[in-house]
């Protein structure tokens, strides 16, 4: 049951990744007519965020982790700032905003880069010990 959890969590790890790259990829301006496609992409993410972080949650304890381990409250933290960001980047992804949407794009990579390497490397550079 639980290689299924680590499973479906990493199908959304995956999901997450491809929108964020796929979203800057059509800040380009040469991609403006594909516009449209911004604010389904920003609730896609949400969703995956959400399920990426019950999907982590429910590992939590049976994977021998605590909800005070450092890199698990960091990833709490991240996921949490990493909603609010979507969120901004769906309320701003019209034009003339557009390009607040696209720098919360940017900040998202940054977020979503050190939840990875704080997941595979077991902790975290926030001070959370
Ligand atoms: C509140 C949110 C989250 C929690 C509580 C959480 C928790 C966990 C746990 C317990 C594991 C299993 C570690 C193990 O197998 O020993 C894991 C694996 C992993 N998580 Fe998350 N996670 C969350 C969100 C995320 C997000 C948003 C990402 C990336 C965008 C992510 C990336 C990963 C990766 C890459 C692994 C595999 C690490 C490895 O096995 O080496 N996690 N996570």
């Amino acid at each position: 049951m639980i290689s299924l959890i680590k499973f479906l969590h990493m199908l959304c790890i995956f999901g997450i990744i491809g929108i964020v790259s796929g979203r800057l990829f059509l800040a380009q301006r040469r991609f403006a007519e594909l516009d449209h496609i911004a604010g389904r992409l920003d609730w896609t993410l949400i969703a995956l965020l959400v399920f990426g972080g019950i999907t982590g949650s429910l590992m939590v304890l049976p994977k021998g982790y605590q909800f005070t381990t450092p890199w698990i409250m960091a990833a709490f933290i991240f996921v949490g700032l990493a909603i609010i960001l979507a969120a901004f980047a769906l309320k701003t992804n019209k034009k003339p905003s557009k390009w607040l949407s696209n720098i919360a794009y940017g900040m998202l990579l940054v977020i979503i880069v050190s939840i990875i390497h704080d997941a595979v490397t077991r902790q975290t550079f926030l001070p959370l010990h």
